[in-house]
């Protein structure tokens, strides 16, 4: 991989896998993410509307969980690249985690949501938080009681897709990190870059669903890999 001036724009996706080794399960690895629950249960509208105590005391649970996790060494150097690299940058996560950003990531977009913030259907405002929201708590703003997780749930359109996609197609350096290329959009983005002529890599512990479409691939822990790709391409 070619030094800091072969590249003018870079795009870099995250998924669970960045923050495993913080402690943090990925949604499909043994015992992952979803714990006992079916995905139906828990992350659908649908199941929001069917029972919403067990859907909010599961994203209580998370949502508390995350708060005692700290960024490893993959979300510090990508946080590094972010201060360093002064042309185009863009960090897209689908973690609800808010990792790269204790870390110091400034250029992100959480195109899955977060889980740091609750989201008032009723007045469209999201806000901020930490506690539980199995309380079912008024709005800050409207009063209303209708406040759910802000995050993006199977069947829902993820956020600030117009950005990403503006974003790839500018890129010459598309990077994939710890994200298994199994849901869409986001294990569409890969084809997207190669098809608009940008360089592609990825950096996993294992081979993911679309890595025939990297130019390369690098397999391994993230804490190891990507501070060594940062080093590299800031060298
Ligand atoms: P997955 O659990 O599908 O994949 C995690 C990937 O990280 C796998 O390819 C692992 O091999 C890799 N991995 C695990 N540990 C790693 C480590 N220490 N270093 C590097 N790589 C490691 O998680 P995602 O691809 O993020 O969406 O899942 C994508 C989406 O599916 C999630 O955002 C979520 C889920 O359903 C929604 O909830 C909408």
């Amino acid at each position: 991989m070619a030094a800091m001036g072969q590249y003018r724009n870079i795009v870099i996706l995250t998924g669970a896998g960045i923050s495993a080794e913080s402690g943090i399960d990925t949604f499909r690895s043994a015992g992952g993410w979803w714990e006992n629950h079916r995905v139906e249960d828990v992350a659908t509208p649908e199941a929001f509307a069917r029972d919403p105590r067990l859907v909010q005391r599961f994203y209580d649970m998370r949502r508390a969980a995350i708060q005692e996790k700290l960024p490893n060494p993959a979300h510090e150097a990508l946080a590094r690249l972010d201060a360093a690299w002064t042309s185009k940058l863009l960090i897209v996560t689908q973690n609800v985690d808010d990792l790269h950003e204790r870390a110091g990531a400034r250029r992100l977009i959480h195109m899955h949501g977060e889980h740091l913030k609750a989201w008032c259907t009723l007045c469209d405002i999201r806000h901020p938080w930490r506690g539980p929201l199995l309380d079912n708590l008024p709005c800050p703003v409207c009063g209303g009681h209708a406040l759910r997780p802000d995050v993006v749930w199977f069947g829902e359109m993820p956020y600030r897709m117009g950005e990403i996609y503006a974003a790839l197609g500018k890129a010459d350096l598309f990077v994939s990190i710890g994200t298994s290329g199994a849901v869409y959009p986001a294990a569409g983005f890969v084809q997207n870059a190669v098809e608009l002529g940008a360089r592609t890599l990825e950096l996993n512990l294992e081979r993911s669903q679309g890595s025939r479409l990297f130019h390369e691939s690098r397999l391994g822990p993230a804490s190891v890999i990507v501070p060594q790709w940062v080093d590299e391409l800031l060298a």
